[in-house]
């Protein structure tokens, strides 16, 4: 995972913070928690390249347009994700179930793929229409076939068209956010 909110004080600074260095980071430490407190979901984000699957931790997911119907996710570069959506031209992105909040802390590395179980780190999944893994116990996913891929700094965002989603569980389930974790991501 990249060095959470960057790797050292990083510009610009506005003109008040001034050149001093420990100003530079007090602002810049200031930012970051500004910028944690942006309500996100939790998502696990399925993706594939040939035979290569992989599930993975984000919340740097939102829908970008109604017609048609296009959801981005910010993707960092180093990430194992990053080269199977880069190589596969899909992805998925699953909603995780509150109650499931454990979850998530098992995809923020590559994920161990048992082929014969089709499991992901031991939890059953299946190919979606574009071939990329959906959790079974996801409440919803879709699934998304990538039609831009923007260059922004250390991520990708990833904009893809869905191509196909379905509730897995009841509708009304109630879906996992940041605030309900005690992790963060970026800032
Ligand atoms: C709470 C949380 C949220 C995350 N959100 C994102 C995200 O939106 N985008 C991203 O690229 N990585 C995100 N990550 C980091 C990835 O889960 C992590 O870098 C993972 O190692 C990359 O996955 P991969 O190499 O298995 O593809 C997040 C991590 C955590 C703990």
């Amino acid at each position: 995972m990249a060095a959470p909110g960057g790797s050292g004080p990083i510009g610009p600074f506005p003109q008040r913070v001034g050149d001093d260095a420990e100003a530079q980071a007090d602002y810049d430490k200031i930012r970051r928690r500004l910028l944690w407190t942006f309500p996100s979901g939790l998502y696990v984000i399925g993706s594939r390249a040939g035979d290569r699957r992989n599930g993975m931790t984000a919340n740097w997911v939102t829908q970008v347009s109604f017609e048609p119907k296009l959801v981005g996710v910010g993707i960092e570069k180093p990430a194992l994700t990053h080269e199977l959506i880069s190589a596969g031209g899909s992805f998925t992105v699953c909603t995780i179930a509150r109650e499931d909040r454990t979850i998530v802390r098992k995809f923020t590395k590559p994920v161990d793929v048992d082929d014969a179980a089709s499991t992901l780190n031991g939890f059953p999944f299946h190919d979606g229409v574009t071939g990329a893994p959906i959790l079974d116990q996801a409440p919803a996913y879709v699934d998304c076939e990538v039609r831009q891929a923007v260059e922004v700094g250390n991520h990708t965002f990833f904009i893809g068209e869905v191509v196909d989603c379905g509730f897995q569980g009841a509708e009304d389930t109630e879906v996992l956010r940041m605030e309900d974790t005690r992790m963060s991501y970026g800032g």
